[in-house]
């Protein structure tokens, strides 16, 4: 439902814009909803932001940038959001993993519980 209505304030900003008038602005009048309705439709956010917070997960990764672990944004890029990429990264989460990024392996977190992994590779995966 929130996201029908991100939906429709797009398309009304957009209409509105398109009237006639600056090409530039409405570019980025686009790109500003974009960025907005992307954060705001990432719906595993909440939850996942509580399991990062007591996990180290930010230790080696940015979700822009590259750090010592992938940015998010490109793992969320490398694999599409099915059911099985999410539960092949829980269990990288869960167990760590290794020669998909580099030479650099992900520790595991034995810590987390199944759903929690499940949750956060939900979240990484969202990330577009
Ligand atoms: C010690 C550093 C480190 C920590 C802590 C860490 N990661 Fe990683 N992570 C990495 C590295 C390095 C890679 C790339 C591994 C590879 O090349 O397969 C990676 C890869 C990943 C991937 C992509 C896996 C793949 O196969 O493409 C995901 C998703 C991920 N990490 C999520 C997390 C989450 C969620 C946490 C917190 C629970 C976390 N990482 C904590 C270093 C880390």
């Amino acid at each position: 439902m929130k996201k029908i209505f991100i939906v429709l304030c797009a398309s009304a900003i957009l209409y509105a814009c398109g009237g006639g008038g600056d090409k530039t602005e409405k570019k980025d009048a686009a790109t500003t909803t974009a960025k907005e309705a992307t954060s705001s439709t990432n719906q595993y956010e909440d939850q996942a932001l509580a399991i990062i917070g007591k996990s180290d997960c930010m230790t080696c990764h940015k979700i822009n940038e590259t750090s010592t672990g992938p940015a998010w944004k490109d793992v969320a890029k490398k694999y599409e959001h099915t059911d099985a990429n999410v539960k092949m990264l829980a269990g990288k989460i869960l167990k760590g993993g290794s020669g998909n990024w580099g030479t650099i392996p992900m520790t595991g977190h034995p810590a987390l519980t199944e759903e929690e992994a499940t949750t956060l590779a939900n979240y990484v995966l969202a990330l577009k």
